[in-house]
C-alpha cells in the first residue's frame, strides 16, 4: 500500500462542527464548537473528556470535515453507514464493469456525501484512538476516500472510464487503512474459547 499518497492528500471530509461557542472548557482544554458541543452531552464522562482535551487544530480539523458532510444521521451508527458506503462501492465496481458512467458518477457522488452518524465519528472510536496524534490522519483519510470517490464521479462525468476506474484503488487504500487504524474487530463472538484459554 502507498502510505505516501496520504501525505499529498488535501483536507475534506468531517466529524463534528460551527461555530466558536465556549462551554465549561477544563484546563487546557481548546474551545468547543457549537455542534461538538451539543454532541458531546450525549458522550459517556470519559468519551467527552477525551473530546475536549483535544487541541484546538484538532478541533477545527473535526469542524471542518463535518462542515464538508452537512447531512445527519438521526439514528444511524458509524457501522450502518459504513455498510451504505460499502454499497455504493460496490455500485461503482458494478457501474464500471458495465460502462455506466452516470451510475459510477452517481454512486461516488452519494459516497462521498454519507451522512454523519449519530453523536458523530467520535463515540464510534476506541477511547484510546480518541487523543490528536490518532486523529490527525482523519483529514488523509478523508481524501483518500472521498476525494478520489469525487475525482472518479468526474472522469465518468467526462466518459473516461479507464481513469475513472483507476481511481478504486486510491478508494480501498482510504478505507484500508482507517480500518487498520479504528476499525478494531466488530462482531467477535463471547461464545469462543479465546487462544489463551486454549
Ligand atoms: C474514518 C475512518 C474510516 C474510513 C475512511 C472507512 N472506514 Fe469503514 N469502518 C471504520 C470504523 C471505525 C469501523 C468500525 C465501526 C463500528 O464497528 O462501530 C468501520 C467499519 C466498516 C464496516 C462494517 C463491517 C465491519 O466488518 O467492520 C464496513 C462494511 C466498512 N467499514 C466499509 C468501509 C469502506 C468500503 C470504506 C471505504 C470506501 C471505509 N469503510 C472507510 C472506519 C473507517
Amino acid at each position: 500500500m502507498k502510505k505516501t499518497s496520504f501525505t499529498t492528500l488535501i483536507l475534506a471530509g468531517s466529524l463534528v462542527s460551527a461555530g466558536p461557542a465556549l462551554a465549561q472548557t477544563p484546563q487546557n482544554a481548546a474551545p468547543m464548537p457549537a455542534e461538538m458541543q451539543q454532541m458531546m452531552k450525549t458522550y459517556t464522562p470519559e468519551m467527552r473528556q477525551k473530546a475536549m482535551a483535544l487541541s484546538p487544530e484538532l478541533k477545527a480539523t473535526i469542524q471542518q470535515l463535518h462542515a464538508g458532510h452537512p447531512r445527519r444521521a438521526k439514528e444511524t451508527t458509524l457501522r450502518q453507514i459504513m455498510h451504505e458506503i460499502l454499497s455504493e462501492y460496490q455500485s461503482i465496481a458494478s457501474a464500471l464493469a458495465t460502462d455506466n458512467a452516470e451510475q459510477a458518477a452517481e454512486a461516488a457522488r452519494r459516497l462521498a456525501s454519507h451522512r454523519i452518524p449519530k453523536g458523530g465519528l467520535l463515540p464510534y472510536f476506541s477511547l484510546d484512538k480518541v487523543n490528536n496524534n490518532d486523529l490527525g490522519v482523519l483529514p488523509a483519510m478523508n481524501t483518500a476516500v472521498e476525494g478520489s470517490a469525487l475525482k472518479l464521479a468526474e472522469a465518468a462525468d467526462a466518459g473516461d472510464m479507464p481513469r475513472a476506474a483507476a481511481y478504486m484503488s486510491d478508494i480501498m487504500t482510504g478505507c484500508v487503512a482507517c480500518h487498520q487504524k479504528f476499525r478494531g474487530t466488530p462482531g467477535i463472538s463471547a461464545n469462543l474459547m479465546s487462544p489463551a484459554s486454549k
